[in-house]
C-alpha cells in the first residue's frame, strides 16, 4: 500500500484508495547509509537509488553520507569533500526529494558518533573479528588495517539504532552487519531495558542488480579494474554509449531474457527496463528476430539520454548552493531524533547522572 501524502492519510494500492478518519498512522522508517568513497554508477543507480525513489513516497525515509565509515581507510581531504558533495548533488539530480526524504551528512550529527561508541562497548571481540570486510582483509595480510575498521559494524549498528529504522536495504554484503544490529540491540534491551527498535535487512530484488559490461558475472563496482565494464554517472554520455556499444554478450544470438546463459544480455535488458519503465518481456517482444547491435543502439541511446538529463540537473544543483542548504534542513531534523536516542541511552547506562 503507497501512502500518497504525508500531510493526510491517503492510501492507495493497486484498486483502491483509503482515506483514514482519526486516529494515527505512521509510516515505516527505512534508513540507508552510503559511503563517499568513489563515484557513484549506473550499478548503484538501478539497485539502490531508483528504489529509494519509490520508497520515499512509502517509507519516512533517512539517507545519510557515511563519512565517519570512509576515513576508516585512509582518504585524502579534498577526495573526500569532492566525492561527498557530488554524491548529495547526484542523489537529488537522480530525484531523492528532500521534502520526502531526510538528507544529512553523519559526521552532523554528533549522536552517531556517541552511540557508536556505546555499541562498540557491546560488541565482543569474537563478532567483530567474524565480519567478513575484517576477516577477508586479515586473511589477505593486509597492511595498515585500522583499529576504525574493525570497529566500524558497531557504528554502522548506531546509524540504524539512532532511527528506531524498520527497514534497512542492503547487498547481501551488508546482510551481516544488519544481523550483528539485531544481535546488539537485543543485547541493549535485555541488559537494560527496551530502547532499539529490532530492524529487519532488505535485500535487493532479482532484476534489479547491474552487472559489469565486460564481467558479467561480476557485480558493476566503483572499484572495478574494468573501467569499460562500468559506467559512472557522470562518465561522458558519448563515453558512456560505446561501452555500451561493446558490452560483453554472447553467442547464442537470440535476444531473451536469460540471466543463466545469457548474462550480459539479461544485464542490458535490465538496464534498458530500468530506465525506460519499459517491462523486459516487451522489449525482447518488440527485438523478435532482430540482432544485438541494434538493441545495443537503443540502449546506448537511452542510456545517453539519461546521463545527460541527469548532468544537467547536477551541475545545475551543484552551482546553486542546495546541496549546502539539504545538508543543514536534513542535520537538524536528524539530530531531533537521535538526539532525543542518545539521551535516552545516556540515561539508562548511567552517564546521565
Ligand atoms: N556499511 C555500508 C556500506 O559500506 C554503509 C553504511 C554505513 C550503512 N552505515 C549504514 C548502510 C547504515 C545502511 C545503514 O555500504
Amino acid at each position: 500500500m503507497k501512502r500518497l501524502s504525508k500531510k493526510c492519510a491517503i492510501y492507495a494500492t493497486d484498486d483502491t484508495i483509503f482515506v483514514q478518519i482519526g486516529g494515527t498512522i505512521t509510516m515505516k522508517r527505512m534508513l540507508s547509509g552510503i559511503k563517499p568513497t568513489g563515484r557513484l554508477h549506473l550499478g548503484n543507480y538501478i539497485g539502490a537509488i531508483s528504489q529509494f525513489k519509490k520508497y520515499q513516497d512509502e517509507y519516512e525515509m533517512f539517507i545519510f553520507i557515511a563519512n565517519e565509515h570512509a576515513i576508516t581507510v585512509p582518504i585524502e581531504a579534498k577526495d573526500l569533500r569532492k566525492n561527498t558533495k557530488d554524491l548529495v548533488a547526484l542523489y537529488l539530480a537522480c530525484g531523492l526529494d528532500p521534502s520526502k526524504a531526510t538528507i544529512f551528512l553523519q559526521s552532523d550529527v554528533s549522536a552517531h558518533a556517541k552511540l557508536g561508541w556505546v555499541m562498540t562497548c557491546m560488541s565482543y571481540m569474537g563478532e567483530l573479528q567474524r565480519m567478513t570486510q575484517y576477516k577477508d582483509k586479515t586473511a589477505k595480510g593486509e597492511a595498515g588495517i585500522t583499529a576504525g575498521l574493525f570497529t566500524y559494524p558497531p557504528l554502522m549498528a548506531a546509524d540504524i539504532l539512532l532511527y528506531d529504522a524498520d527497514y534497512v536495504p542492503v547487498g547481501v554484503d551488508q546482510k551481516q552487519h544488519v544481523e550483528l544490529t539485531r544481535t546488539l540491540a537485543e543485547r541493549f534491551n535485555h541488559r537494560y531495558s527496551d530502547t532499539f527498535k529490532i530492524p529487519e535487512p532488505l535485500t535487493t530484488k532479482v532484476g534489479q542488480k547491474v552487472y559489469s559490461l565486460q564481467d558479467p558475472t561480476k557485480k558493476m563496482s566503483k572499484s572495478a579494474s574494468d573501467p569499460k565494464g562500468t559506467i559512472d554517472l557522470l562518465d561522458d554520455p558519448a563515453a558512456a554509449r560505446k561501452k555500451i556499444m561493446s558490452a560483453k554478450t554472447d553467442s547464442i544470438g537470440i535476444i531473451q531474457y536469460d540471466p543463466q546463459d545469457q548474462p550480459g544480455l539479461a544485464n542490458l535488458l535490465t538496464i534498458q527496463s530500468v530506465l525506460t519503465g519499459e517491462p523486459v518481456e516487451s522489449i525482447v517482444s518488440r527485438y523478435e528476430g532482430k540482432g544485438y547491435g541494434e538493441l545495443k543502439k537503443e540502449i546506448g541511446q537511452t542510456v545517453f539520454d539519461f546521463l545527460t538529463d541527469l548532468q544537467a540537473r547536477y551541475n545545475e544543483i551543484l552551482t546553486s548552493g542546495k546541496v549546502d542548504e539539504v545538508l543543514k534542513e536534513g542535520a537538524e531534523k536528524a539530530s531531533f531524533i537521535a538526539n532525543k536516542k542518545i539521551r535516552k541511552v545516556y540515561k539508562k547506562i548511567g552517564f546521565t547522572i
